[in-house]
């Protein structure tokens, strides 16, 4: 099955690891607050949790972990914060690559870049270039995306590609334009922080995503976080639309021949 395959078009595998984790990254500010330290501390400290969840993710098997750093509508906040952001990101990059690098880690950033400074989008550039060869965990960072400005970017640049097969376009032709079209879809998505909302993160690519909502803020999200969400991921029966009869059918024919195999053996 390739990368890309959809949820909606066909049955992806399921196995008991998510093969790609999608997070949104919520409560630094909180955390912050609670311990009377102004907001940006928060955003230091989650930082840190980042490296915890790329170690114990690839250690646990994920092969792709996407995490939401900024939304297309954070430039809402306060100018000084959104600064402060920028400069973490661009901090993160200059000290964090090498190590990625070092431990097989693919980087990928996703969102508008148009709107960074120069000098954070060299970074970016020569960071995905760097690592483009490594076969470990596939790490992205969303950065000033917006599930809708992903979806239209991918519109308006199939519509200047084929524009003779406007009206008939499909699932298929679309995918291969969107920001994350390299990744299989999230089999799991975990927001820290308490709230339940998607926040316009991957929009189109959450059709079939196990939803994990935890009230830890997420510079206090560790590796005995990550594992409670796995286990909670093993306990949903994934149906893509189907019943369970349907499921308990399936898992049947795939042990039958298992159980001829070692009848067989056995004589
Ligand atoms: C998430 O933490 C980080 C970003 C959105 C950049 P918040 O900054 O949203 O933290 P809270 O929600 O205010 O606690
Ligand atoms: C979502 O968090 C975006 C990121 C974590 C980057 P927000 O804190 O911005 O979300 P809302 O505004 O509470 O929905
Ligand atoms: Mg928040």
């Amino acid at each position: 099955m390739s990368k890309a395959s959809s949820s909606t078009l066909d049955i992806p595998a399921v196995g008991s690891v998510p093969r790609h984790v999608a997070v949104i990254m919520d409560g630094n500010g909180r955390w912050a607050k609670k311990r009377f330290l102004p907001r940006v501390a928060g955003h230091k400290r989650g930082v840190e949790a980042v490296r915890e969840a790329v170690r114990s993710c690839a250690k646990a098997g994920v092969e792709y972990l996407t995490l939401f750093a900024f939304s297309s509508e954070n430039w809402r906040r306060p100018a000084d914060e959104v600064s402060f952001l920028m400069q973490l990101f661009v901090r993160a990059l200059e000290q964090e690559v090498a190590r990625l690098h070092d431990n097989g880690i693919r980087l990928r950033i996703v969102g508008d870049l148009s709107a960074f400074e120069p000098r954070l989008t060299r970074l970016i550039v020569e960071a995905e270039k760097l690592t483009a060869g490594n076969g470990g965990l596939t790490l992205t960072i969303a950065a000033n995306y917006g599930g809708r400005w992903d979806i239209l970017q991918a519109v308006n640049r199939l519509c200047a590609a084929d524009p003779s097969k406007a009206g008939r376009y499909t699932e298929q032709d679309l995918a291969p334009w969107l920001a994350m079209s390299y990744a299989p879809e999230p089999d799991l998505f975990i927001r820290t922080g308490g709230e339940q909302r998607v926040s316009n993160f991957l929009l189109w690519h959450l059709a079939y995503t196990e939803l994990y909502f935890t009230d830890t803020l997420w510079p206090d999200f560790g590796e005995a976080e990550l594992s409670r969400a796995i286990e909670f991921y093993r306990t949903r029966e994934r149906r893509f639309g189907r019943t369970s009869e349907q499921l308990a059918v399936r898992a049947d024919a795939e042990i039958a021949p298992r159980r001829i195999a070692s009848d067989a053996a056995g004589r």
